[in-house]
């Protein structure tokens, strides 16, 4: 090319969540049978769309309206519906013109970050979601800046650290967080929620919440909205139905607004990403329709409630299973569906290999050899039991380890998954 042109921060873009799948692919072909841990999706994992709900989305796909485009910000009486159950909420007040949807949360990301000032930094978790660390590293060219999530704490964030960073480099323009965390499974109290708006108020920052998961809490985890504590601050809450109706193909989310009018740096930042959601006209129509329909109707809390339950119930069983192994931790997760499998470094250093087909030795000899060793573990876990985990090296953390799902409705294949993981783990890492 006579120009270079390849952005920046090119290098920065990696989904590890899906990039393991490419192997898994060419491993299948080899005979191994994997079985997909990686991915968030609970319908690819054998969950029911419950038979109302579908009944809803049928309705709305037998009527024309459906088809039309929509308003550049979303739906107007979509967006009043989610506008009011904020307001109901008590806390920050919106409007309907509060509300931008987007083709699911990945876009919304994707937009929030290609359109931040590239000097302007937003300091996330780690770990981290790699959609938003690498989105963030790749909009500035850097690393993503991170605050840690204590392992030791039941991964709450760090205060001092997050404080501290944000004091001595004043490129910081935001705080991210995660609530309900993914990958962890934490679940941040509504006194550390308050913490995090209190550093961004004095230091005179904006705030985005992922609320992905905010209503799947469970285990004793409790929480708020950022719309509860976000009080004056500028602030953004991200939404999305991929994992509560659940409907992750759907590709529907969106961002709600707090205190746009009280900063006109931050409202001029949020009218750029609106003047660029019209550059594309609009997200879909129909996902968005059948939002007041499914969140406005009686069963829906129940609906939420039921799932909770399920996955509190996951949880428990994954780590009394995983627990007994000999130089793992795991927390319990308290929120999303997720659980995190941090692994002893000591332990790491002179782990053993389980037996793989040959070929899938060979094939994975060249990849294992480059690999950080949480991801050498994970591949070897993938070739010799075809269970697929995304490493945690993968989520922007020096803390070897991986993530799993809490996913699988088969309950007979969920706990053939656990067992198997926990008798592969106690060979690889016992001395
Ligand atoms: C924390 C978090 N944010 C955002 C997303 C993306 O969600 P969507 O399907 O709405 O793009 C995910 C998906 O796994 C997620 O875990």
């Amino acid at each position: 090319m006579r120009r270079n042109i390849v952005w920046e921060g090119a290098d920065q873009l990696h989904y590890e969540i899906r990039e393991i799948v490419g192997t898994a692919h060419k491993l299948e072909e080899l005979g191994v049978e994997v079985i997909y841990e990686n991915i968030g999706d609970p319908v690819q994992k054998g969950e029911e769309i419950a038979p109302w709900i579908r009944d809803i989305i049928t309705g709305l796909a037998s009527d024309s309206k459906s088809y039309a485009y929509t308003a550049t910000e979303g739906d107007l009486n979509t967006r009043k519906f989610l506008a009011d159950l904020v307001n109901k909420r008590g806390g920050c007040e919106i409007t309907a013109n509060d509300l931008i949807f987007f083709n699911g949360l990945g876009d919304a990301v994707s937009t929030v970050f290609a359109f931040l000032k590239r000097e302007a930094r937003v300091i996330g978790p780690s770990p981290a979601y790699s959609t938003l660390s690498s989105a963030e590293a790749a909009h500035s060219g850097y690393n993503h800046m991170t605050y840690t999530l204590d392992p030791e704490k039941n991964w709450m964030p760090d205060l001092d650290d997050l404080e501290k960073k944000v004091r001595y480099n004043d490129s910081i323009a935001g705080i991210l967080l995660i609530n309900p965390d993914n990958p962890t499974g934490a679940v941040y109290p509504t006194e550390v929620l308050k913490q995090i708006v209190d550093i961004a108020r004095r230091y005179d920052l904006f705030v985005i919440s992922d609320e992905t998961y905010a209503h799947i809490v469970y285990n004793g985890g409790k929480t708020c909205h950022l719309s509860e504590v976000i009080g004056e601050v500028p602030g953004i809450a991200m939404r999305s139905i991929s994992k509560e109706y659940p409907w992750p193909g759907g590709r529907c989310g969106w961002l709600e607004v707090f205190n746009r009018h009280r900063d006109a740096n931050f409202d001029s930042f949020i009218q750029t990403l609106i003047n660029a959601k019209r550059l594309e006209v609009c997200s879909t129509t129909l996902p968005q329709l059948s939002i007041p329909l499914v969140m406005g109707d009686p069963r829906y809390i129940p609906h939420l409630e039921g799932r909770a339950a399920i996955f509190a119930e996951r949880a428990v069983e994954a780590v009394d299973i995983l627990n007994k192994v000999p130089g793992i931790r795991v927390n319990l997760p308290r929120g999303a569906f997720y659980l995190t499998v941090l692994i002893d470094p000591e332990s790491l250093t002179n782990w053993k290999t389980l037996e793989m087909p040959p070929l899938v030795e060979e094939f994975l000899r060249e990849p294992m050899s480059r690999a950080a060793p949480d991801k050498k573990l994970v591949y070897n876990l993938l070739g010799a039991t075809g269970l697929c985990t995304v490493p945690l090296s993968g989520f922007c953390t020096d803390l070897p380890g991986f993530r799993v799902t809490l996913l699988e409705n088969d309950d007979e294949k969920r706990l053939k998954i656990w067992h198997t993981l926990a008798e592969s783990l106690t060979s690889m890492l016992s001395s």
